[in-house]
């Protein structure tokens, strides 16, 4: 917690990208100095496979696209790039997430990267959204709750909670309430970040000041 806050997640990413296995990266615009910042730090990606936790159903080359965000803030710098699995965006969303789906199958990942909306979504879902009871699809399709309004292809929580590591970037004052709510409350379809931890391992919560100045001091 605190001003490098792009500096701590990029060093568990960098560890992450270095151990190999699979990453799974969110969208928004948190990640990106993230992602630029573990692309400086190690240029070889070549033993870890990207996917997504969720994705916008635009063609890749869209502003809104995570592919877009990750292919501009880590493609383009790496010098040897990791595998990708992007959502297959030019299908209608059930049919971008059955196949995402069935791709995912066997696929345990390492690394799950999170961010948090000011109403306390994560990934594409979204507070008492009828795909957070989702129990075994590993991907599935989702309705925009916020901007950008496009539909969307997201893993699961029950997915997202078999990470390996599930960390958790969030940042800015407008987060605080919905950070509170996820991490200092007990679960609640309301706040769906509050509904994925690592039930295996470790999920880590990389804030800065302000996103976490409502939360109960430790202790
Ligand atoms: C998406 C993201 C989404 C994001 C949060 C936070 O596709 O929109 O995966 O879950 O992580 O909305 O977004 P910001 O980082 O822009 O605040």
């Amino acid at each position: 917690m605190g001003g490098n806050w792009a500096g701590e997640a990029a060093d568990l990413l960098v560890a992450a990208v270095r151990g190999g296995g699979h990453i799974a990266l969110s969208g928004g615009s948190t990640p990106r100095p993230v992602h630029e910042r573990a692309a400086e730090i190690e240029p070889d990606w070549s033993r870890c496979e990207l996917w997504w936790g969720d994705e916008r159903c635009v063609p890749h080359e869209d502003l809104r696209s995570n592919y877009r965000l990750a292919r501009e803030s880590i493609l383009d710098l790496v010098a040897q790039p990791p595998g990708v699995h992007p959502v297959r965006t030019e299908h209608g969303p059930e049919e971008a997430a059955l196949a995402y789906d069935q791709e995912l199958d066997g696929v345990e990942l390492d690394l799950a990267l999170l961010g948090v909306g000011p109403d306390g979504h994560t990934a594409s879902l979204f507070p008492q959204a009828s795909t957070l009871a989702e129990r075994q699809r590993r991907a599935i399709a989702a309705e925009a709750g916020l901007e950008p309004f496009v539909p969307r292809v997201t893993m699961t929580v029950p997915y997202l909670s078999a990470a390996k590591v599930v960390l958790f970037l969030v940042v800015g004052a407008e987060k605080a309430d919905a950070v509170a709510r996820a991490f200092d409350r007990p679960p609640s379809p309301a706040t769906p970040a509050g509904l994925i931890r690592s039930r295996e391992g470790r999920t880590v919560a990389v804030l800065d000041e302000a996103a976490a100045a409502r939360l109960q001091a430790a202790g």
